[in-house]
C-alpha cells in the first residue's frame, strides 16, 4: 500500500547526518485483538486506551553511506544501553522488510538506541510502544528527507501501518486516548491496515482513567501472542468469537460516548476471560494465567461489590492483571492495592498507568 521506489536520496547531494527521538506508550485493549490473516490483519475489530507511563523511547540516528557500500540494511542497535542481538535481528528484518516502503533505508548507516520506562521483561508487553516508536522514526525520518509527510493525518495514518507489521497492536499506540483498529461500519474510516483514532468520540470521564498493571509473573510467556493468534485458526469457538467482538465493539463505543463506567466495566472484564477462553479452547490447549491472577480478579470483584468503587480488570495475553477505574478514585484504589493486592505480585511490583496523549517528538 506504501510501496514507493521514488524515495530515492540523489546521491550527487551531500546529506548532513541528523538524529529523530520519539517516544511511545503502550496501549491496552478493551475489545480484544485475537486472531489474525494475511500479513497481520486482524480477523476482528479492536478498541484500546493509550497508555502514558509505559512507554518507549527510541533515538535514531543517520548518515548517508560511503561510496560503494551495499544496500542492505546497515544497523548499529542497542537496547538499555547494550547490545542485544535478538532485539537486534528483529528490528533488522523489520527494516528489512520495510525496503520497498523506504528504500532509501539501504542508502543510510543506522543508529538506533532505544529503551523502555519500565524494567525490561517485566511481564509489560512492549512491542506495541516499541514498534510503534520505531515506526513513528521512520516516518519522521522520510519528512525530514523528502518532506513528503506533511499532513498530520497522513502522517498518523502510515505510522500507525507501519507499526501494525512490527506487532499488530502498536498500530493503536500512534494515537492520544483511544483507538480502533479493524474495518467496522461503527467507525468512519476504520481499516484492516491501520489503526484510527476515537479520542474525540468518548467521554471526558474516561480521559481520566487509570490503568494499574499488576505484575503477577516477570517469566516468558509459554506460548507467543503470535502462536496464540496462530491457534484461532483451528479454534471451533472462532467464527461466534469474532462476531462477538463486534457487538461488544457497539456496545463499548456507546458506553465510552455516553459516560457509561458500569458497561464500559462490564465489557472490559469479559473481553478478558473471553481471550483466555479461547486460549483454553484452543489445541493444542493451554493457559497463560496463574493462580495469582485468580485471586486478584476475585479480589477486584468483592472490593466492587462492598464498596461500589468502579473498579474492573483487563487481561493482555499473559498472567498480569490490568486495573481498570477513573481518576477520582485513584487514592482508594491504591490503598486496596497496597492492602490486598501486592501480595499477589511478583517482588509486590505494580505498574501505574493512565491513559495518555499519546506519542511525543523529543
Ligand atoms: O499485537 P500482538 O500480536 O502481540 O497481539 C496482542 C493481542 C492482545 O494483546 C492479547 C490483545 C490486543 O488487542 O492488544
Amino acid at each position: 500500500m506504501y510501496n514507493n521506489p521514488r524515495l530515492i536520496l540523489d546521491t550527487s547531494d551531500p546529506l548532513e547526518p541528523g538524529a529523530i527521538t520519539w517516544r511511545s506508550p503502550s496501549n491496552i485493549a478493551i475489545i480484544k485483538y485475537w486472531g489474525k490473516y494475511g500479513q497481520q490483519l486482524p480477523r476482528n475489530p479492536s478498541l484500546s486506551l493509550t497508555l502514558a507511563a509505559s512507554c518507549t523511547d527510541t533515538h535514531l540516528e543517520y548518515a548517508m553511506k560511503e561510496e560503494g557500500e551495499d544496500s542492505r540494511i546497515s544497523l548499529d542497535f542497542s537496547f538499555q544501553g547494550a547490545e542485544n542481538e535478538a532485539f537486534a535481528t528483529k528490528v533488522q528484518d523489520y527494516l528489512t522488510s520495510l525496503l520497498p516502503v523506504f528504500p532509501f533505508l539501504g542508502q543510510l548507516q543506522l543508529t538506533i538506541r532505544t529503551g523502555n520506562s519500565f524494567p525490561h521483561s517485566a511481564g509489560i508487553a512492549s512491542s506495541a510502544s516499541g514498534m510503534s516508536a520505531l515506526a513513528l522514526c521512520l516516518c519522521s525520518l522520510e519528512d525530514q528527507l523528502f518532506a513528503t509527510l506533511q499532513d498530520p493525518a497522513e502522517y498518523d495514518r502510515k505510522a500507525s501501518y507501519l507499526a501494525r507489521l512490527g506487532s499488530g497492536s502498536a498500530c493503536r499506540s500512534i494515537f492520544p486516548h483511544a483507538a480502533v483498529w479493524g474495518e467496522t461500519p461503527l467507525v468512519a474510516g476504520s481499516s484492516n491496515e491501520y489503526a484510527v483514532p476515537v479520542g474525540d468520540q468518548i467521554h471526558a470521564a474516561f480521559k481520566d482513567f487509570h490503568d494499574d498493571i499488576l505484575i503477577v509473573s516477570q517469566a516468558e510467556k509459554a506460548v507467543s501472542s503470535r502462536a496464540g493468534h496462530a491457534l484461532m485458526d483451528g479454534n471451533p469457538y472462532a467464527e461466534v468469537r469474532y462476531a462477538q467482538a463486534r457487538t461488544r465493539l457497539a456496545q463499548l463505543l456507546e458506553a465510552l460516548r455516553t459516560g457509561d463506567i458500569a458497561t464500559f466495566g462490564k465489557i472490559a472484564e469479559d473481553e478478558a476471560l473471553t481471550l483466555h477462553a479461547m486460549m483454553m479452547a484452543s489445541n493444542p490447549s493451554y493457559l497463560l494465567l496463574h493462580p495469582n491472577s485468580l485471586a486478584i480478579i476475585e479480589k477486584v470483584r468483592e472490593y466492587r461489590a462492598a464498596t461500589g468503587h468502579p473498579v474492573y480488570f483487563t487481561l493482555d495475553a499473559g498472567p498480569n492483571v490490568h486495573l481498570l477505574y477513573p481518576g477520582d478514585i485513584v487514592h482508594e484504589v491504591r490503598a486496596f492495592i497496597e492492602r490486598d493486592l501486592e501480595e499477589y505480585c511478583d517482588e509486590g511490583y505494580v505498574q501505574f498507568d493512565w491513559v495518555g496523549e499519546g506519542p511525543e517528538e523529543m
